[in-house]
């Protein structure tokens, strides 16, 4: 199984390149999942089809899963019951399950969780995850040394802490690290899968803009810095060949952006996609993949 990871700032058109990079490697007969990492989830109307939240097959080999952050949150807070009680319970906080989806940086451990549970069942050859805009990654990569040192200082507390925990009711204390170990053996088992550039790659959407390249900048250099290798760069939205002035100015800017990425990255694919001129959905999506991998501009 590979998986591919979208990543980029705010609509800079990561939904359509993961789309489109979903229906390619199906075409090609490939069982492939497309999986949204984003809880405002738009692969369907990108698709143009209803996906639900368990995942569906749309077309030939081709599957798409836009998970309930509401429900898998509920599940999430079911299976680490024992750890968010105590956490919660530490700090005098009353948490709805419904409402712990939308506390900050919980969806990337529910969405990494979900993410586990996709790639150890092994049932699809390629999935490609089109993520938020934010560098959700980083929370994946950062989480295992988050849960190492929680375990450890729980293990290290264990004699006098966990046999409290267990007083206060038989097995608590036992529960919760039975569930930490859960948790970071999967954290880890993502990580593992996302350094290792056979099993992942990441691939960053940009616009050939000051703020969107720097942005993506930053974040090349932040996940690299974690051991992962960022492998191919799309540009989107670049003006094609026209006469007017508006287009030749804008042109003439976006070239030099062009050019910086090009100069800056010359160890990663650099793909260009035209902007379409309209909004790219369903059929559309074909004629994108089709300019990415077809013409070689970048590859699986
Ligand atoms: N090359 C293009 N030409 C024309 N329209 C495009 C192109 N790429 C994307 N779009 C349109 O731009 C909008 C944003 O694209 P998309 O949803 O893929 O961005 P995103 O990076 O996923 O956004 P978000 O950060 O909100 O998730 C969509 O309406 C899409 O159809
Ligand atoms: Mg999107």
């Amino acid at each position: 199984m590979k998986l591919i990871y979208v990543a980029g700032k705010g609509g800079v058109g990561k939904s359509v390149t993961s789309a489109a990079t979903a229906i390619w490697t199906a075409s090609q007969g490939k069982d492939t999942l497309a999986f949204s990492m984003d809880p405002a989830h738009s692969l369907s109307d990108i698709f143009d089809v209803d996906i639900g939240s368990q995942p569906r097959a749309i077309s030939d080999h081709l599957y798409a899963f836009e998970p309930d952050i509401a429900e898998e949150a509920r599940g999430f807070f079911r299976r680490y019951k024992n750890i968010f009680t105590a956490l919660f319970g530490l700090f005098e906080v009353e948490v709805k399950p419904e409402d712990f989806g939308n506390m900050p940086g919980v969806s990337e451990l529910i969405f990494m969780d979900k993410l586990n549970d996709i790639f150890v069942e092994k049932k699809y050859e390629y999935v490609v995850i089109d993520s938020a805009p934010t560098a959700m990654v980083l929370p994946l990569l950062q989480l295992p040394s988050i849960t190492t040192g929680f375990v450890t200082r729980m293990l290290g507390m264990r004699n006098k802490w966990i046999g409290v925990l267990n007083l206060l009711e038989s097995g608590f204390g036992d529960s919760i690290l039975k569930e930490i170990r859960t948790m970071r053996v999967k954290a880890e088992t993502m990580r593992n899968a996302l350094i290792d550039p056979e099993t992942a790659s990441i691939t960053v959407v940009t616009i050939p803009e000051k703020a969107a390249v720097e942005e993506s900048r930053r974040l090349i250099e932040t996940v690299e810095s974690h051991g992962v290798h960022v492998s191919s760069i799309v540009i989107n939205h670049v003006i094609r060949e026209c006469d007017c002035q508006f287009c030749q100015r804008k042109m003439a800017s976006q070239t030099s952006y062009i050019q910086e990425l090009q100069n800056n990255y010359a160890d990663k694919r650099i793909a260009i996609l035209p902007d379409y001129g309209a909004e790219v959905k369903g059929d559309g999506l074909m004629q994108v993949a089709q300019d990415l991998y077809e013409k070689g501009q970048i590859s699986i």
